[in-house]
């Protein structure tokens, strides 16, 4: 099969090649697609340049990416619920999904209102977002700030919040505002002044943070909050620890990825794609999300 490949670390442009590589199969509990499109995370070019070497190590030669969306064409022992030929989206492993065949351990149905472009940009997004939100606990009637809304987890944290009955203030640059309004937040800017910005848009104060951007703003949103148990970070595991905040990390969860396909079946929440880049372009995919701005996900077409 086709695949993008690192055979060591380093900038995407001089060490991301595309070629033939043998195909995974699916084990026990697991299946594997025919990817239509994968998604482009920060994890997959910080994994890339060597930066999380300690964390996640490669098994080089490696295939970046973490999920991805397809037609199901093989099905672990043990599976159910799914069949050849369906379509899914989802997570594997934290590398593997930017090639033409990806093995999932945890997935969940298309809904017939996303192309398999947008599921694609649906899987570690929702997921990471998803398990931010179950650790704020009920938001029902609550309202939320989500620092860095118009990112990837941010913007699927946005709908899902507003699915679950929140109000949402989502930060974003002020190009960004409309796409933020757009999908169910009230959009502010980040950086210096947030506090004050915060209380005029909610006088009565937020119940509960979700930092999706690990800028270093980390001791505001917990000012803000008034307590580090109102707030959790994807993005700023230092200094969770030192603030005693939560740092929550995705996990492949087939029960949120379900919930998302939910949202998206209701119209509640459509992944928005940015951009797509075909395989043989995924050094300047990286490069793009390597810049950080990202308006929802960056996608790879298979
Ligand atoms: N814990 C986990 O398991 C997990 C899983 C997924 C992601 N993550 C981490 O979560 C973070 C976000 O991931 P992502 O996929 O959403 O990234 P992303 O899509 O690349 O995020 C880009 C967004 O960040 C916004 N942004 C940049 N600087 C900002 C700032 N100072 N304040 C507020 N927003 C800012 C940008 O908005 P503007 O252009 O308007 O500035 C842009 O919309 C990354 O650090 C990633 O590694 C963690």
């Amino acid at each position: 099969m086709r695949a993008a490949r690192f055979h060591k670390y380093g900038p995407a442009d001089e060490v991301l090649v595309v070629e033939d590589t043998p195909e995974p199969h699916a084990g026990p509990g697991e299946i594997r697609i025919r990817a239509a499109a994968a998604s482009v995370n920060p994890i997959d070019w910080k994994a890339r340049s060597g930066a999380l070497a300690g964390y996640f190590p490669a098994e080089l030669p490696e295939i970046p990416g973490r999920d991805a969306a397809g037609v199901v064409d093989e099905i672990g022992e043990g599976v159910t619920g799914v069949a050849v030929g369906d379509k899914v989206f989802g997570l594997g492993g934290i590398f593997g999904a930017s090639a033409e065949h990806v093995v999932l351990t945890a997935w969940a149905h298309v809904p017939g209102t996303w192309t398999l472009e947008q599921a694609a940009g649906a899987g570690l997004a929702v997921a990471t977002a998803g398990g931010a939100l179950n650790a704020l606990g009920d938001l029902t009637g609550k309202t939320v700030l989500i620092e860095g809304a118009a990112g990837g987890v941010g913007s699927a944290a946005v709908s899902m919040a507003a699915a679950r009955g929140a109000t949402v203030i989502g930060t974003a640059s002020e190009g960004k505002h409309d796409y933020l309004r757009s999908i169910g937040a009230v959009p502010t800017t980040y950086g210096p002044g947030l506090a004050d910005r915060v209380a005029a848009l909610a006088p009565t104060g937020v119940d509960a943070v979700l930092d999706a951007v690990g800028s270093g703003s980390l001791p505001d949103l917990v000012a803000i909050a008034g307590s580090p148990d109102r707030v959790v970070t994807v993005a700023d595991h230092l200094r969770a620890g030192e603030l005693n905040v939560r740092h929550i990390g995705a996990e492949n969860d087939p029960v949120l990825l379900a919930e998302g396909a939910t949202h998206g079946a209701n119209g509640a929440y459509t992944p928005h794609i940015a951009e797509t880049f075909p395989l043989d372009k995924i050094a300047d995919a990286h490069r793009y999300a390597e810049q950080g701005r990202t308006q929802g996900k960056i996608v790879i077409t298979l």
